[in-house]
């Protein structure tokens, strides 16, 4: 089969330029680029279309075409969406409508053949694959990653900030997009049962799908890359990875802890990665102080508690009030943060800390999947994982333990979480077994490329066999992306807080 992934947002090269330092270059990109390597791995032509971007702050995305080192069948294929600059993915709406779509089609003219499917990602994707399914007749796949709703929920949206929120991060346009992308779609991919039920469930999303419906839904767990991230491997990077690590430790731990056991935490300095809790059970836990140090893999910045120069604002937030903690609790010469960049260098590290029987911590405050602790499994570290979301299903089945999850909001919890793998070798050895076999056993990027593959195959068979028999018509706004048509505030707040508004307004 020929499958053109639909991924407008963030970018791809062959550098995996960006990863986790920008939040449009996070996990989605990731799960992209590793189901369109598997999938071409099966024997399928495969495509990851996306925006083309020609500004100098940005230059690896200015080709048209481009692909990864030895692998034949992936094209990454670049297309104007818009001006030429870097867009962040909020502001991609009207030009997936005037440009994006236009001109995927435009490129499989010229090529003289359509692909077979169009899995979408993210509302942006799912709205590309609406309006192509509209134009051709050719089914696409909805795989959300995070909803709108949920965000909404997060950010406190209400009637008195709603207007201020959704000009920064169109929300109209966004909740439309779902609405239509679940509604149109061949099948609508989540990671786990949770997902579907709890964030398709989402009132907002209501009349768009049926989350009782099993011809809508497909559960289709993201995997891990072992190649990268196995206990049994070694990179390029390996060496030079466990020589920057003992620098840094020799940098910020205190000369008689320096053999500790770590504490280790690699995810974005984002308030809902909520590294603060984590840090917090640290400094009020003096028995885990006595057994482990805290380190923190800070991305991009190398020592930003004492230098949050280049953090964006969210990250200064976190990073001030952790500093805060450190202080009071005097924590410096137990607590490490320092930059470790790119998947490589991030296994080299998993792989060498594990050695010196560390514990891997995730204490988000909700994860929909959880990918980063199943790859901390993988490379041998026993998982500390936070109870809300993907973690429950993926790292408990039954009575069985495969990760320790926690309550992420009580330190406490999970204080005694990470003592019960620092305190005991024989659990720590345990927990690290299971948790390894279990992502061997189900969370494989081989097994993702079959799952979607299969649902493929049958949408493609009959496009319409999974579809509501009535579809929600596609909105002006997305026909033509005009100021006079733009979705309004007043359509928002129906969707959003199910507040009738009568006609039209413009907020
Ligand atoms: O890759 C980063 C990611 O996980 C994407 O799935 C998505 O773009 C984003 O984070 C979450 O999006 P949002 O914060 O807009 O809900």
């Amino acid at each position: 089969m020929h499958i053109a992934f639909l991924n407008p947002q963030g970018n791809f090269d062959p550098r995996d330029s960006y990863w986790t330092e920008h939040p449009d270059f996070g996990g989605q990109l990731v799960y992209v680029k590793q189901v369109a390597l598997a999938m071409a791995e099966a024997g399928h032509a495969v495509d990851i279309l996306t925006r083309r971007i020609v500004d100098p702050a940005w230059p690896e995305f200015a080709a048209t075409e481009d692909a990864y080192e030895g692998i034949a069948n992936v094209r990454i294929i670049r297309l104007p969406a818009g001006p030429d600059q870097f867009l962040r993915k909020e502001l991609l709406w009207p030009h997936l409508v005037t440009d994006w779509v236009p001109n995927i089609l435009a490129f499989y003219e010229a090529e003289g053949k359509l692909p077979d499917a169009f899995p979408g990602h993210y509302a942006d994707g799912g709205l590309a694959g609406v309006l192509i399914e509209d134009r051709t007749g050719i089914p696409f796949t909805f795989t959300g990653h995070s909803l709108g709703a949920q965000k909404m929920e997060k950010l406190g949206v209400s009637v008195d900030n709603v207007a201020k929120l959704d000009a920064h991060y169109h929300f109209a346009r966004r909740l439309l997009a779902e609405r239509l992308s679940m509604n149109h779609s061949g099948v609508t991919i989540t990671s786990t049962r949770q997902e579907r039920f709890e964030q398709y469930g989402h009132t907002a999303y209501r009349g768009a799908i049926d989350v009782q419906d099993n011809r809508r839904f497909a559960v289709v767990p993201p995997g891990v890359n072992l190649a990268v991230f196995g206990n049994d491997v070694a990179n390029a990077q390996e060496a030079e990875t466990r020589a920057h690590v003992l620098a840094m430790l020799a940098r910020d731990i205190n000369s008689d802890r320096r053999e500790l056991p770590a504490v280790i935490a690699s995810s974005r300095l984002d308030p809902k990665k909520n590294p603060l809790d984590l840090v917090r059970a640290f400094a009020q836990t003096p028995e885990l102080q006595e057994k482990a140090n805290l380190v923190l893999f800070t991305g991009a910045h190398n020592d930003p508690l004492r230098d949050d120069t280049g953090a964006n604002p969210a990250a200064k937030q976190v990073l001030a009030q952790i500093r805060e903690v450190v202080q009071s609790h005097n924590l410096w010469g137990k607590i490490a943060t320092f930059a470790l960049r790119g998947q490589p260098a991030l296994a080299a590290a998993y792989r060498f800390l594990a050695k010196r029987c560390s514990v891997f911590a995730l204490t988000a405050l909700y994860e929909p999947f959880g990918l980063a602790p199943l790859e901390a499994a993988a490379a041998g570290l026993p998982v500390v994982v936070t109870q809300n979301g993907g973690p429950s299903e993926s790292l408990r089945d039954a009575e069985i333990e495969y990760g320790v999850l926690v309550d992420p909001t009580d330190p406490a919890d999970i204080a005694r979480g990470l003592l019960r793998l620092l305190c005991d070798p024989a659990t720590w050895a345990g927990f690290a077994q299971r948790g390894r076999q279990r992502v061997l056993d189900r969370y494989t990027w081989g097994r993702t490329a079959q799952g979607y593959l299969a649902l493929i195959e049958a949408i493609v068979a009959d496009p319409k066999a999974r579809r509501p028999e009535k579809l929600l018509p596609i909105h002006p706004y997305f026909e033509e992306a005009s100021a006079a048509n733009d979705i309004t505030l007043g359509e928002l707040r129906e969707i959003y807080f199910g507040v009738k508004q009568g006609k039209r307004d413009k907020g």
